[in-house]
């Protein structure tokens, strides 16, 4: 069995098919303006912004821009910025590199404005002890730390009893603020966007996963696909509900400073609603899911698989999770529940 790999597919693909990740910027835009607002800036030395959970940097470019722009404003120097975008050691940091150096980057659009990386889990202390300035984290925080709770058969949280995974998720939650609480100066910000689920356990995309689902139950009946390989597939991702995603802190360093729900835009389906080309939207959401889920579901198969299987089961289980978009576009239509967390460290 190989190790599972929960990073984002790489080459750039990710960056072209995570239009509802970038989305999210819409809801969270204003509290970034105010934790730029409230952040101490440094007396002396560059202001930090960590990027908690990069990928590969398209949709990092916006909440950066706006958080350099805006703490600018307040500054009586010119204060020199160094970005730091962290992700899994195994994340296409090539193509991360390259996002940066494009026309689109916030590099070319200010000047004094450094960036690098670092390719090391966010459940880690991953800066020294009171680095960090800004803290953001968009569409990545959901993600569980490798392993996940075991369950086997359950492709992912949201189609399994939410206890199977509630343990795993709350120790991860405390994990990875704790560790912020560490790299954050006093008087640091965090803000966090990550999917939420509400009082019924709902988030809006509980469904995304279940024509991918439906495609390995058909490969696994076709003896394409082995009942021990499907069983260990897993997209370890959990969407807290409102009391979990404040349960770290009722006391301690960082402190709540906001906390809001919001509907992402779905602006997949949005083009879709506008132009009526199923083909189309059967390419995008296929290629969306692909994106987020072909790492974590095909790096689980045995050992004994070719790359070349490995990419042909891939093939065959998105290709599928299109046709079945494709014949009925508004089964797979999102209202992701998005929650939005902003914190202070004392
Ligand atoms: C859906 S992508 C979001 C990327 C980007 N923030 C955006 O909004 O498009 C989730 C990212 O979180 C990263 N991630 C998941 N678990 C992580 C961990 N433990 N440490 C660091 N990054 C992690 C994944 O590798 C992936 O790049």
């Amino acid at each position: 069995m190989s190790s599972r790999d929960t990073t984002m597919r790489g080459g750039g693909y990710y960056d072209r098919h995570s239009r509802i990740q970038g989305s999210v910027l819409e809801p969270a835009a204003a509290v970034l303006a105010r934790a730029a607002e409230a952040v101490s800036l440094p007396s002396s030395g560059p202001l930090v912004i960590t990027d908690y959970g990069s990928a590969t940097g398209r949709n990092s470019a916006e909440p950066v821009d706006l958080l350099v722009t805006a703490v600018r404003r307040r500054a009586e120097r010119v204060l020199p910025v160094l970005v730091v975008h962290d992700d899994q050691p195994g994340n296409d940091f090539a193509a991360l590199f390259s996002t940066l150096t494009g026309a689109e980057s916030y590099l070319g659009a200010h000047d004094g404005v450094f960036a690098c990386a670092v390719g090391r889990s966010f459940h880690e202390q991953i800066l020294p002890e009171g680095f960090v300035h800004l803290g953001w984290s968009s569409a990545a925080a959901h993600w569980l730390s490798v392993p996940a709770a075991a369950a086997p058969g359950h492709l992912w949280a949201p189609r399994a009893p939410r206890a199977l995974f509630a343990a795993h998720a709350r120790r991860d939650w405390a994990t990875f603020f704790r560790q912020r609480a560490r790299e954050l100066a006093p008087g640091g910000q965090l803000v966090l966007v990550v999917a939420s689920a509400d009082e019924r356990g709902a988030s809006g995309g509980d469904h995304v996963l279940d024509a991918v689902c439906d495609a390995l139950t058909d490969l696994v009946a076709r003896g394409a696909l082995r009942g021990s390989e499907r069983d260990r597939m897993t997209v370890p991702m959990y969407f807290r509900d409102d009391r979990e995603l404040v349960e770290p802190f009722k006391d301690g360093e960082l402190v709540l400073a906001e906390h809001s729900t919001a509907v992402a835009p779905d602006p997949l389906w949005l083009d879709y609603d506008r132009t009526r080309d199923a083909a189309a939207y059967g390419d995008a959401f296929s290629g969306w899911v692909r994106a987020f889920s072909e790492g974590a579901l095909f790096s689980v198969l045995d050992l004994d698989r070719s790359p070349a299987e490995r990419r042909a089961l891939a093939d065959e289980t998105y290709a599928a999770v299109n046709a079945a978009v494709r014949a009925n576009p508004a089964a797979f239509r999102c209202a992701w529940r998005l929650g939005i967390l902003r914190l202070s460290r004392r």
